[in-house]
Formats: C-alpha cells, sequence, structure tokens
C-alpha cells in the first residue's frame, strides 16, 4: 500500500474530525466523550503549529487514513523540552503500517526541532495496538497509572511510554525549545 505521509492542510480538517470523533465515540484512547467539530480540531492544530510542531497526516489516493501530531506535554516553561504525541488512524485503515509511518515523520521531526523527551499517555491498558506501536517505535513503557478515567461503564488506566530524542537528558539543551508560559 503507497502511503502518503504530508503536513495537514485546513481542507484535512473534516477528516480529522472524523477519525478522531469515531475514536471518541467507540475507543478508549482519549477520554473525551464528545466529539469536536471541524472547527474545533482546527483551533486545537493551531496552536500546536503556531509552536511550529508537526501536525501530519497520512493518505492514499487523496483519502486521509490517519493523522499524529505533537504538543506540548504541559505548559509550565520547563516542560520545553518535552512532546506527548497523538495518532490515530481510520477504522478501516488500522494494522497496515499507517500508524508507523505516522509516528516515525513526527519523532523525525520532533528531532529536528531539538527536542529531548518524546511521550505518549495512552488511554486503557488493553490498547495494545497504541502500546505495540510506541514499543516498535523506541519508546519504553515506564509505568501504569490505574483507573484515572471513567469511559463506558468501566474505569480505565493510562499507560505511560517514554522515547529520548537527540540523547534525551544525556547532555545539556543546544536549542530554545518549545514557547511555553502557562500554568
Ligand atoms: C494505535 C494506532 C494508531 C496504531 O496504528 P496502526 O496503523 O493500526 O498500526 P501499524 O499497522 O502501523 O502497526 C505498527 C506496529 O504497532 C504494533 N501493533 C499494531 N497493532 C497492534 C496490535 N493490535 N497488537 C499489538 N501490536 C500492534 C506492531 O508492532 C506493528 O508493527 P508490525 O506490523 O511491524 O508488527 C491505531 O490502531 C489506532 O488509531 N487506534 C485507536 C486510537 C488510539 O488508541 N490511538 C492512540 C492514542 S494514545
Amino acid at each position: 500500500m503507497t502511503v502518503t505521509v504530508r503536513p495537514s492542510t485546513d481542507a484535512d480538517l473534516p477528516a480529522i474530525a472524523a477519525i478522531y470523533g469515531w475514536n471518541v465515540l467507540n475507543g478508549l484512547g482519549t477520554f473525551e466523550e464528545v466529539p469536536p467539530d471541524a472547527a474545533e480540531i482546527g483551533r486545537r492544530r493551531a496552536t500546536f503549529l503556531a509552536r511550529g510542531l508537526p501536525y501530519l497526516v497520512a493518505e492514499r489516493d487523496g483519502v486521509v487514513l490517519g493523522y499524529a501530531y505533537a504538543g506540548p506535554f504541559r505548559l509550565r516553561a520547563a516542560y520545553r523540552y518535552t512532546v506527548e504525541d497523538s495518532v490515530y488512524v481510520g477504522p478501516d485503515a488500522v494494522g497496515l503500517g499507517v500508524g508507523k509511518a505516522l509516528l516515525a515523520a513526527v519523532i523525525a521531526a520532533c528531532e529536528a526541532l531539538g527536542l529531548r523527551q518524546i511521550c505518549a499517555v495512552i488511554g486503557d491498558s488493553g490498547n495494545a495496538a497504541s502500546i505495540g506501536l510506541h514499543a516498535a517505535l523506541g519508546f519504553e513503557r515506564k509505568g501504569v497509572f490505574p483507573d484515572m478515567g471513567y469511559k463506558f461503564g468501566r474505569w480505565v488506566d493510562l499507560v505511560w511510554m517514554q522515547r529520548p530524542l537527540n540523547g534525551g537528558g544525556s547532555r545539556e539543551p543546544d536549542t530554545p525549545g518549545l514557547e511555553l508560559n502557562g500554568v
């Protein structure tokens, strides 16, 4: 299957909203319960793009199959070298390598920005696809926070995974990092 990974555009927002909305309504990878519309997805995306972070889509024959991005892990200043990734593939395209192509491209873009850590905060300790995908790309599982969410009538864990970028904490920063000024 020939899949192209490229930066997202405004024209991709309805497809991204559809993929994410399906996961909101059917999956435990996100703890959101009401699907945001394309305009809201666009507002969120703008906050990541404003910091120069990657927000990518994978497409085949002009159809968006999935998307992935990196966002700040937290907004307080000292987190400026750390990002958290998100990756979603449409239900008809899972298991075909799309997620791996997307996440590999997000990792490469974050390394090019001089960042030092990327982490995944994965909804549901039974989320074998996301845990397996992250492990396949060098993330190490660091722990589980049990019962952090309540969705579909049951308690849901968070699985924490982490991957160093550019040597991680082995040396001092050599770039300014992300602009963060939140609380
Ligand atoms: C998680 C998700 C993005 C993975 O994308 P995908 O395109 O299905 O995954 P890929 O086909 O690229 O698989 C990449 C690797 O992940 C692992 N993997 C994928 N699915 C797996 C599964 N069901 N069980 C175990 N490992 C799996 C494998 O190591 C695989 O590599 P391999 O095919 O060479 O063995 C996708 O399944 C998805 O969108 N899930 C729902 C939303 C979600 O939970 N997103 C993550 C939020 S943190």
